[in-house]
């Protein structure tokens, strides 16, 4: 089952990270989106009672436009629930949550591999607001709902949580 995430599910989703993410601690930046930042979509797969998998979708701008725009991430699925569909649930369902709620555009700094079979294509218009390294350029993608608006162009603008150029390196 996908749901809306809870204030409850707060300490679930902290030990879900360390499990999907071994070697990445991206708790305070989990926390910070769900505690601390308006405008996250936060998404839970749970089953029964078990909290198996998340994912965040943060409001975004773009630098001199107004619209808004969303960024996929992160996303995890527990170690023991991998490959069962249940982060394309997830992603599927964020996207249609954001299309709903009139996002005209979702980036994502992903695996093309994964990303590319929800319609993310490569992102040559809106850089991210950190330079990426040169091996993940392929990695920053986009899908575009309204695909009849002019193309955004300029920097995608973040809120705090993700203004960290440690999240966008290999650091
Ligand atoms: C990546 C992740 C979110 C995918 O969720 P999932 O529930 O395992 O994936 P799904 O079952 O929905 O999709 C499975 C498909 O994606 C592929 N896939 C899974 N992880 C992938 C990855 N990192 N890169 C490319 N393909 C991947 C599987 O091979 C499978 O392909 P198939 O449908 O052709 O058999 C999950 O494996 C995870 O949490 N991994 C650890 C954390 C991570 O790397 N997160 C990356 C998000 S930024």
């Amino acid at each position: 089952m996908i749901r809306d995430g809870a204030p409850d599910d707060l300490a679930d989703i902290d030990r879900l990270y360390p499990d999907a993410f071994p070697d990445e601690e991206l708790r305070p930046l989990v926390r910070s989106l769900l505690c601390d930042t308006p405008g996250v979509l936060s998404l839970v797969a749970a089953v029964g009672a078990r909290l198996v998998g998340h994912v965040a979708f943060t409001r975004c701008r773009v630098t001199g436009g107004g619209d808004a725009v969303a960024l996929l991430a992160p996303l995890a699925v527990a170690s023991t629930c991998q490959k069962r569909g249940i982060g394309s649930a997830l992603v599927r369902a964020g996207l249609d949550r954001q299309r709903s709620a009139g996002v005209g555009q979702v980036f994502v700094l992903g695996d093309p591999a994964y990303y590319g079979r929800f319609g993310f294509e490569p992102e040559q218009w809106i850089a991210p607001p950190f330079p990426l390294p040169e091996e993940w350029h392929d990695a920053w993608r986009s899908v575009t709902f309204d695909v009849a608006a002019p193309t955004r162009r300029g920097v995608l603008d973040v809120p705090e949580a993700w203004n960290d150029p440690a999240l966008w390196s290999e650091g």
